[in-house]
């Protein structure tokens, strides 16, 4: 095969990818109707938190789920509360929309559909690490984004990886074949592979199921994120954190080689570089408790 045919397949795959992404896919997991009924209660600036509570009453597994994040992860050790309400009243509407957004899908998505040589449950062990890092991170630089937007876009970042998966096994088992024998990053084998990455998978998807912009930012940019003086934006936090966790090896994520950070990502967090493995391993150590309450 030519290059220039191998360019062509490349690019008519990217393309059947992109259109299955955004097409209604039956194919992908059924999102809980509760995450569709959040979307459009975050959109309604007339929704109040008691409109919230109802509707979160209506799946109690989730509400439970919800319940467990809120302690485990925004409490800490302060006393836990084991009503709906109370939480929403202790960690804010904010933070209970993101929990819900955050806990539903990556839930629907579950661990069914392991792919050769890819864990989706080393996937969200990894995205848990992201997730609790960039909250700690978010803490420490006032006035940035709320640790409860960093904590769900760093949760749902790779998620354009278990849609690849889902849609398209046998290409994605060839980008993850591709990534470890070359010993590139899995973004590197997707764009040489299917010739699209799941930067782009997972905010097309996004776009489709009306996420928050912000998420959306998190997942599109995690890998480019942009870099202005003096305003870290939400995907540099989500940047910085997801090199961390790599590098320490927490969970899996498919790369074959660590992410590198883009220059001045770490500084625009008024953070050096020598004290990111241990931020990070502090963040991380509840995360087995973490992992068992979100599968
Ligand atoms: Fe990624
Ligand atoms: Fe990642």
């Amino acid at each position: 095969m030519t290059q220039q045919t191998r360019d062509g397949e490349r690019e008519k795959l990217a393309l059947e990818i992109a259109g299955a992404v955004v097409a209604d896919n039956d194919k992908l997991p059924t999102l809980p109707s509760v995450v569709w009924e959040i979307n459009r209660l975050i959109r309604d600036e007339k929704s109040s938190a008691a409109d919230l509570e109802r509707l979160i009453m209506t799946d109690p597994v989730l509400t439970s789920k919800v319940l467990a994040f809120a302690n485990s992860v925004f409490f800490a050790s302060r006393s836990t509360t084991s009503n709906i309400r109370q939480a929403i009243v202790r960690v804010g509407l904010n933070t209970v929309q993101n929990l819900i957004l955050g806990v539903g899908v990556t839930g629907a998505f579950g661990t069914k559909g392991e792919a050769e040589g890819f864990s989706l449950t080393e996937l969200w062990r990894h995205s848990l690490g992201v997730a609790a890092t960039c909250a700690t991170m978010v803490r420490r630089v006032p006035l940035s984004v709320p640790p409860e937007d960093a904590y769900t876009a760093g949760l749902l970042h790779d998620l354009g990886k278990p849609i690849l998966m889902t849609l398209f096994p046998e290409p994605f088992r060839a980008v993850v074949e591709d990534a470890r024998r070359r010993a590139v990053t899995i973004r590197q084998a997707e764009w040489d592979t299917v010739g699209i990455t799941h930067d782009l998978v997972g905010d097309l998807y996004a776009q489709s199921v009306h996420f928050p912009e912000r998420l959306r930012r998190g997942m599109r940019f995690h890998h480019q994120p942009e870099i202005v003086p003096g305003r870290p934006s939400i995907e540099v936090f989500v940047h910085v954190a997801d090199a961390v966790i790599n590098g320490l090896g927490i969970g899996e994520s498919g790369n074959g080689a660590a992410p590198d950070l883009v220059p001045g990502a770490v500084e625009l967090l008024g953070l050096q570089e020598s004290e990111l493995p241990e931020l990070a391993e502090t963040s991380c150590q509840r995360l087995d408790e973490e992992l068992s309450m979100l599968l």
